[in-house]
């Protein structure tokens, strides 16, 4: 009964951590001060389009970097599975989880009258945005943005991005719109993303925080190379942020290596092109697994194995176990004996992305809950089901003086 309360409650935590993680000296300490302010006087001979704060504004002139952008996870962080707990977790600790979610001054819920009518107009909303959108039309508040293009790039009304493409300018660029923009180098750093991606050392579990991205980065050999987040995250700066929610970036960070022989398969899974555990939270969970299959195709037995670091609640947060791959750590996994009758072996791996949080909605659907809220955390549910992938699957055949 603890254990089905406590997710939630742990995500809370979450909330908290930064708080105590943002007051430091530097650069980009300060320009990660939260809630980010993008305020201030406004400049009066910019149009009403320079003013916009919205992604639909940005996208009339940076379309590629909008397109890329609403088909990320970082479009969607306003999610239903985010504020269906909010009533649960009241105003405060709600802003506290706005803090990555939608971290702009501009995004904060101002009082619990806003935080129902943010629930409500979530269950109205059309699905995502939109480039061609009637920039005159009512919009939504620019919460639901999530984490949005002003959240990285503006501070005060003024832009700041890496150097410029072509030139390489830094500091104080002119332009043609906005003022110019502030060209800096740390937008190419792994350190431009911790304020999000890394909790504090001070909340460790077994030696490690829940999120240990940076740290896991910075004992990789990518760190050493020179291989920042960007460079495998924004490639050629595209910002569509791939992830563990899509196959194709996580095919292109793994290899596989699947053996029968005699009486034995195995696979070897190797870590090639991940900058951190795979999967660097706690949040996913991978499964491997092995069948012994008859002529028919019929299972004569099975082995299955999880990637995965489980923590659990009881008597603070404890680590239960952590078999995850480090970076280009290479793990076999073996099935020895298999069954006389066997005529192949079917090697797979499974991803489910949101495994934490699916317990964490389990949770709060088995609790009664205000209506408009067990709305958005059903349809968060669904949507975690739907996130579900095989990433890998191969049958190999045993050769025919093997099996018997
Ligand atoms: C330190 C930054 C940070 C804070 C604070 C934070 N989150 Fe998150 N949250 C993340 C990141 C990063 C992910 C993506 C992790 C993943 O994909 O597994 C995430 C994912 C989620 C998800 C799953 C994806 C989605 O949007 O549906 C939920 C739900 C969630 N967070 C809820 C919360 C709640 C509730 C709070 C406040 C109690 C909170 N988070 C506070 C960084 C944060
Ligand atoms: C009216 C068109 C227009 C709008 C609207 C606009 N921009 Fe820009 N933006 C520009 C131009 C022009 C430049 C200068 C490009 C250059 O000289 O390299 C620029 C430069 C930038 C840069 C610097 C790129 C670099 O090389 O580092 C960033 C970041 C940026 N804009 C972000 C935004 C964001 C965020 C918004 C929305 C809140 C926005 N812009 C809205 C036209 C626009
Ligand atoms: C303002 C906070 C914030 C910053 C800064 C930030 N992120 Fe995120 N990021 C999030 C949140 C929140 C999520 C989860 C969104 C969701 O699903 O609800 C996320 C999700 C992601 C994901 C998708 C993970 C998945 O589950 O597939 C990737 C990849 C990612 N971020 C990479 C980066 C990189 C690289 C940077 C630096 C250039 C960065 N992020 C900077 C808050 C942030
Ligand atoms: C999570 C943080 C984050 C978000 C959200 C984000 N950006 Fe960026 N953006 C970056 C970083 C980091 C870079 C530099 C990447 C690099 O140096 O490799 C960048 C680069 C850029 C550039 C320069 C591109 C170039 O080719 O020179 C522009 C313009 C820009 N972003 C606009 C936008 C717009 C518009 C949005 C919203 C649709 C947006 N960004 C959302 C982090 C972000
Ligand atoms: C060498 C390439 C590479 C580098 C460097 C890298 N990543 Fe990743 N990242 C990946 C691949 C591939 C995946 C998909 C497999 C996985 O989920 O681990 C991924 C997954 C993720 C996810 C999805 C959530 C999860 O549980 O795995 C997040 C968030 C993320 N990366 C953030 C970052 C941040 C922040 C940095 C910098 C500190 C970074 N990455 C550096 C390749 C890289």
């Amino acid at each position: 009964m603890l254990k089905r309360l406590m997710p939630p409650l742990a995500v809370l935590l979450m909330g908290l951590f930064l708080i105590a993680a943002t007051p430091h000296q530097g650069w980009l300490e300060s320009y990660w001060a939260k809630p980010v302010a993008t305020g201030g006087s406004e400049p009066h001979d910019w149009s009403d389009l320079e003013r916009d704060m919205a992604p639909e504004a940005c996208a009339q002139c940076h379309a590629a970097q909008f397109n890329a952008w609403q088909e990320s996870q970082h479009s969607l962080a306003y999610s239903p599975g985010l504020i269906g707990q909010f009533p649960h977790l009241g105003l405060s600790a709600s802003n506290g989880c706005l803090k990555c979610h939608a971290p702009l001054a501009e995004q904060r819920l101002p009082d619990m009258p806003q935080l129902h009518a943010s629930l409500a107009a979530k269950l109205k909303q059309p699905l995502g945005f939109d480039r061609e959108y009637d920039m005159d039309a009512p919009r939504l508040p620019l919460r639901h943005a999530g984490v949005t293009c002003a959240a990285c790039h503006v501070r005060g009304w003024q832009r700041f991005g890496p150097p410029q493409r072509d030139t390489g300018r830094t500091g104080p660029v002119a332009g043609a719109a906005h003022g110019g923009f502030t060209g800096s180098k740390k937008f190419s750093s792994s350190q431009f993303c911790a304020s999000c991606h890394q909790f504090p050392q001070t909340y460790a579990i077994n030696g490690k925080p829940m999120e240990n991205t940076l740290v896991e980065w910075q004992q990789s050999r990518f760190a050493a190379e020179g291989v920042q987040c960007q460079t495998c995250h924004m490639p050629d700066r595209k910002h569509a942020f791939k992830g563990i929610h899509d196959a194709g970036m996580v095919r292109k960070g793994l290899t596989f290596k699947p053996v029968l022989k005699g009486n034995t398969a195995s696979l070897t899974i190797t870590s090639t092109w991940i900058g951190h555990a795979f999967p660097t939270y706690v949040t996913p969970k991978v499964t491997v697994s092995m069948l012994a299959l008859d002529r028919q195709g019929g299972v004569l037995e099975q082995k299955a194995w999880s990637i995965e670091r489980r923590v659990a609640y009881s008597n603070g947060w404890q680590e239960l176990s952590d078999t995850r791959l480090l970076p280009g750590e290479s793990r076999v996994f073996t099935f020895e004996h298999l069954p006389q009758r066997a005529a192949s072996v079917r090697f797979s791996v499974d991803v489910v992305p949101d495994h934490f949080y699916k317990g964490v909605y389990q949770g709060l659907l088995a609790d009664s809950q205000q209506s408009d809220a067990k709305q958005l955390i059903e349809r968060a549910l669904q949507q975690a089901d739907r996130n579900d992938y095989q990433l890998y699957l191969y049958d190999e055949e045993r050769k025919a003086n093997e099996a018997h």
